[in-house]
């Protein structure tokens, strides 16, 4: 039985597949690349030392979708296929919708066609909006403040629908806060083209040479250095998170939700301070007013997950930051 996972070239998912295979699980990727390079699977295959089973698909292809069900024996589904800036999702709504909540009815209705009723959904610590208290816990009111939030709130209350109207389903909703880092092989991470819309690749670019400065947007809310704080987590954490709830998706049904992130907030002038320290000089940013719709501090109460899924954070900001470096460092060549 294999796992099927979507987006599974992507940052979190590429990482997620790693975790799988080290922990014995055969793994399909569905991924139609539209924000990563196939370069990754060849990096997963270096280190985890096997193949990995790639399907170049678009999840709205139901009739592709249909081949590989009927293809292969899946057993579960993670999904990571959809797309996630913010920013872009406010000038193209439709864009977003289209893809992410046509995306998610697409694999739904072909796996109940198939009668694969467990499945692993990514959403985001967005579908909080502006937390009235912090931390935030998964029974906290939910509010979002872009499509992009919309999409993933939307795609939560589809899935406690389909929950409630057919108990076999098995589904997990994990609500990540804000993944960083990379492999420890630094063969796999996160890079974009351009201005990055997340600050960890911002810091990283400024570090590397390829940006001037880091834009820091606010340093007057009430914090402890006035920026915005967050709860930054390791990606290879978050996708060790994925494995213990498949445990859960193995034998449980009906819908469970989880926060994933450390319970510790770090602000933005706090994670450019330690980085600089990993790199050994002095990440260059600049203060602009805040930027609309950000939320001066968000961080996650992980205990729900810490105690069902047995699962907590291990690595710290300086973990997170080493290894964003050196995954950056050697994808420019360089050694780390
Ligand atoms: N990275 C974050 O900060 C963050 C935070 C919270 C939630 N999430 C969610 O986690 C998931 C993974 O995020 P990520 O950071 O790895 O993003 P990513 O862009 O690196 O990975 C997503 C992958 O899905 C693929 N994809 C998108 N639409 C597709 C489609 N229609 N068909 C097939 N493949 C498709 C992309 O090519 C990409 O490889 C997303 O659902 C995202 O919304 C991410």
């Amino acid at each position: 039985m294999a796992i099927l996972v979507t987006g599974g070239i992507g940052y979190i998912g590429s990482h997620t597949v790693v975790e799988l295979m080290e922990s014995g699980y055969d793994v399909i990727i569905l991924d139609n690349l539209c924000n990563s390079e196939i370069i990754i699977k060849d990096r997963i295959e270096e280190i985890t030392g096997k193949t990995v089973k790639f399907y170049e698909a678009d999840l709205l292809d139901e009739e592709r979708l249909e081949d590989i069900f009927r293809e292969n024996d899946i057993s579960a589904v993670i999904d990571f296929a959809a797309l996630k800036a913010v920013g872009e999702s406010v000038e193209e709504p439709l864009k977003y919708y289209c893809n992410n909540i046509g995306g998610l009815l697409a694999l739904l209705k072909i796996m109940k066609k198939y009668n694969v009723k467990k499945l692993i959904f990514s959403s985001s610590a967005t579908v909080y909006g502006v937390a009235e208290k912090m931390p935030v816990t998964e029974e906290d009111k939910l509010s979002v403040t872009n499509p992009y939030g919309r999409t993933k709130l939307m795609a939560e209350e589809i899935l406690n629908d389909i929950c409630k109207s057919d108990e076999k389903w098995s589904v997990v909703v994990l609500r990540y806060f804000n993944p960083v880092g990379a492999h420890e092989s630094g063969l796999i991470g996160e890079d974009c083209e351009g201005i990055p819309s997340n600050i960890m690749p911002y810091i990283m670019k400024v570090a590397a040479g390829e940006l001037e400065e880091v834009t820091v947007f606010g340093d007057d809310y009430n914090t402890m250095d006035g920026t915005g704080v967050r709860d930054y987590i390791h990606v290879v954490d978050l996708a060790k998170g994925h494995i213990k709830a498949l445990e859960v998706v193995e034998k449980e049904t009906g819908i469970n939700t989880y926060n994933l992130g450390t319970g510790r907030g770090y602000s933005v002038l706090q994670l450019i301070k330690q980085f600089s320290e990993v790199v050994g000089k002095k990440v260059s940013y600049k203060i602009l007013g805040r930027r609309a719709g950000d939320v001066a501090i968000c961080y996650a109460d992980p205990s729900k997950a810490n105690k069902e899924l047995n699962w907590k954070a291990s690595l710290n900001i300086e973990d997170m930051c080493r290894d964003t470096w050196k995954w950056k460092s050697m994808s420019m060549g360089k050694e780390f």
